[in-house]
């Protein structure tokens, strides 16, 4: 049994049902998947991202890797200076709340941090951690030279929902009883779903929104590097038999379900990051593919251990919990295997620091 949530948040969550359902009548009873997600995590004063909630950290529904300590972002920082060149940015998305910003901006002594928040709530919590040690910006810059960011951002962007059946491939939606309905798939996203060889009958997402971000990125970005760090898989095992049913994930105080019905606008509603995709849209946005590693691979290349040896381990009180944070980081059965850091960039030298060793570009 997932907790029920408080009277103020049931009645939000009851406002963003009306006013998705309004959305629907006006559609003829359907909308596809893709949007139902952004209403549910965006919509104005409403979404998830968009409402109070504290959404991070203990109080809230989720925990990234900033959230657990500075290591993670000790780590990165190695990587992220080795491909900075002298005058250039760092540009942030969807930066939480501020804890990776806060960390690198204090290890690199970095005066050029961009963040790009598309959540109002999460900036002014930015604004108020970070104050004048990042610069916020509405929209990506016309040109940018630097490293760009991203950490669990493409699983918080909208998917289509898609099923094969026995010779029809349909796109998964919502009707007005905000239960699934389905409608034949067509244009790109139907193009994109014959590409994909999956048994039927099979249920899955496509990401493209993500592409779609993916390629303005390329064609923004004249010098450096995105390092994009997710949980997801190469399209080979993304679209595996045994994940028949898809990888939407939805989270409401730290507890995992896949009810992405479940009180629109108080959880948070994920799917899978499909790398294989990300990185062949780079390509056609003319970026090069610099390394694609697991997070454990990347953070011990990176070196993770001179880090986490800087601590003092005669300091138990201290060095504890960073043992634990770096447990968590790189164990298989926690963040180190699920979790991948993909890297694409254009006029920079390979290899990168963080991919020296095991680099799986070839998998992509
Ligand atoms: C799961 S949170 C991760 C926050 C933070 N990066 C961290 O690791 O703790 C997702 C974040 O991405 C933001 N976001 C979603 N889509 C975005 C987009 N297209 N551009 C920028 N930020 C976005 C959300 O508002 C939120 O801050």
């Amino acid at each position: 049994m997932l907790p029920e949530p408080e009277a103020a948040a049931l009645a939000a969550s009851r406002a963003l049902i009306e006013r998705i359902r309004a959305e629907v009548k006006a559609n003829g009873d359907w909308i596809g998947f893709s949007r139902y997600m952004e209403l549910a995590l965006y919509a104005p004063g409403l979404g998830y991202y968009a409402g109070g909630s504290a959404k991070l950290g203990a109080p809230g529904d989720f925990a990234t890797a900033p959230e657990l300590g500075t290591l993670f972002a000790r780590t990165l920082a190695r990587q992220v200076a080795a491909l900075l060149q002298p005058g250039e940015a760092i540009l942030e998305f969807g930066a939480g709340s501020g804890a990776l910003a806060e960390a690198l901006v204090g290890e690199l002594s970095q005066e050029n941090y961009l963040i790009l928040e598309t959540s109002p709530e999460l900036r002014a919590r930015q604004e108020a951690r970070l104050g004048g040690r990042a610069r916020w910006v509405e929209q990506l810059p016309a040109r940018f030279r630097g490293v760009m960011l991203a950490n669990e951002v493409a699983d918080a962007m909208p998917v289509h929902a898609l099923a094969w059946r026995e010779n029809r491939i349909l796109e998964r939606g919502v009707d007005e009883t905000l239960s699934w309905a389905e409608r034949p798939a067509s244009g790109e996203l139907l193009a994109a779903a014959r590409r994909l060889e999956v048994p039927v009958p099979y249920e899955s997402e496509i990401g493209l929104v993500g592409r779609a971000w993916m390629k303005l990125l390329a064609a923004r970005l004249e010098r450096g590097a995105l390092l994009v760090i997710d949980y997801g898989f190469p399209q080979r095992e993304y679209y595996h038999p045994q994940r028949a049913t898809g990888t939407l994930m939805c989270h409401y105080r730290h507890r995992s379900h896949g009810d992405v019905f479940f009180h629109p606008g108080l959880q948070d509603i994920t799917a899978h990051v499909d790398f294989s995709a990300l990185a062949q849209a780079a390509r056609e946005g003319g970026l090069d593919v610099l390394g694609f590693a697991n997070q454990a691979q990347f953070l011990v290349n990176c070196g993770i251990t001179e880090v986490l040896e800087r601590e003092d381990a005669a300091d138990a009180a201290r060095y504890a919990p960073r043992a634990a944070e770096a447990q968590k980081l790189l164990s298989p059965a926690e963040m180190g295997e699920l979790f991948k850091v993909l890297a694409v960039g254009r006029g920079v030298q390979r290899p990168l620091l963080g991919f020296a060793s095991g680099d799986r570009s070839h998998t992509l």
